[in-house]
């Protein structure tokens, strides 16, 4: 397409949330970046919290982490570029290593990647011999190495079902452990987390939990919902599963960034509140204008927030930044991963 027709498909999905400037500037780098593409042999992968005007311009795929996973598993182009964070670039390098795969921002990390190492793993390990590992995607691919099976907010009460053990290590992220543990009718235990009771065995838990927090879901409280729903009685609230458990049960839904897309989709309610990362109402209400989102305040991933179109055509100009691997990590990570992908 050229600037005139991106920037007329831009302007009637964005002309209500963004200035005609910023839409005029950022169709002419959606071109280049769009022409750069085709040229490089390169697919746009782009998940569902990236800002509205590069969402609705340059990705191939736009997803949740599940759906970016399988279609990074599929592809045969060349080049991968991940809209996204490292832990979700690292992952579709892990299932292409045949593939360049680049991250536009070097610093996009994540705050529940950075919660556990590869040794904390094996440390658990050691203290529950036996007990299977789930690992959330939203890890590094040294963790990732050291897992049974990997799950997404999308799947996480399902791979801990298909395992069919008593007990399960799941990590890192808290809220979204404790989350499952009332799906999947389990109690559930943080062996970091000091005084621990005296009593407790092996057998008096069936979740082992680590103490890892998403940055922006733990933000949100039941409160927030309390207020909200005094002001607008009939809006319908989702909340991502990385919220804590009291956040959830006190929400009309709950599920990935998908899922709450598909539910927005679907309902008929006059108005929604998404306990998430803001850039997502941003692009539901730009390609659902009769959906009032409300907007509690702004609250951004700074991770997800460093891919920008600027740093995704610089990425494409300079092949930057190439996401690596060791081989070794890459062949025990896959193996988590693909159970994960077989069963869902
Ligand atoms: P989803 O898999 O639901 O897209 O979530 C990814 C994420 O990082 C949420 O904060
Ligand atoms: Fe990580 Fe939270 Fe950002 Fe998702 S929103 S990438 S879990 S810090």
């Amino acid at each position: 397409m050229n600037f005139e027709q991106t920037y007329e498909v831009m302007k009637s999905k964005l002309g209500r949330i963004l200035p005609d400037f910023e839409i005029k500037y950022k169709a002419e780098l959606a071109v280049q970046i769009n022409q750069l593409k085709k040229d490089k042999n390169a697919i746009i992968l782009g998940h569902n919290y990236m800002e509205p005007a590069l969402y609705h311009s340059i990705p191939d795929i736009v997803g949740d982490s599940l759906e970016l996973s399988r279609r990074a598993a599929q592809t045969d182009k060349d080049i991968i570029i991940f809209c996204g964070v490292r832990f979700m670039a690292e992952t579709a390098k892990i299932l292409n290593p045949g593939k360049t795969v680049l991250l536009p921002a070097q610093k996009a990390g994540c705050s529940l990647a950075e919660s556990i190492s590869a040794d904390d793993v094996r440390n658990l390990k050691k203290k529950f011999p036996g007990v299977p590992v789930v690992t959330y995607i939203n890890t590094y691919a040294d963790v990732k190495a050291e897992s049974d099976i990997c799950c997404t907010s999308g799947n996480a009460a399902a791979v801990v079902k298909s395992l069919k053990s008593e007990t399960v290590i799941f990590i890192p992220d808290e809220y979204l452990a404790k989350n499952v543990a009332v799906e999947t009718g389990k109690h559930i235990i943080f062996p970091t987390r000091k005084p621990r009771p005296k009593k407790e065995t092996v057998l008096d838990y069936q979740i082992i939990g680590w103490t890892g927090r998403c940055e922006v879901h733990e933000k949100f409280t039941v409160e927030d919902i309390e207020n909200i729903r005094k002001q607008f009685p009939e809006v319908m609230i989702l909340a991502h599963p990385e919220c804590s458990p009291e956040v959830v049960q006190a929400s009309d839904f709950s599920g990935s960034t998908s899922a709450m897309v598909r539910y927005v989709e679907k309902s008929g309610a006059p108005s929604y509140l998404l306990l998430t990362e803001c850039s997502m109402g941003d692009n539901i209400a730009a390609s659902h204008p009769d959906k009032e989102m409300l907007r509690l305040c702004s609250v951004r991933c700074p991770h997800m927030n460093e891919i920008t179109l600027e740093e995704t055509l610089q990425s494409l100009l300079k092949i930057r930044y190439v996401i690596d691997v060791p081989e070794e990590i890459r062949i025990r990570a896959r193996q988590p991963l693909e159970r994960m992908l077989a069963i869902s």
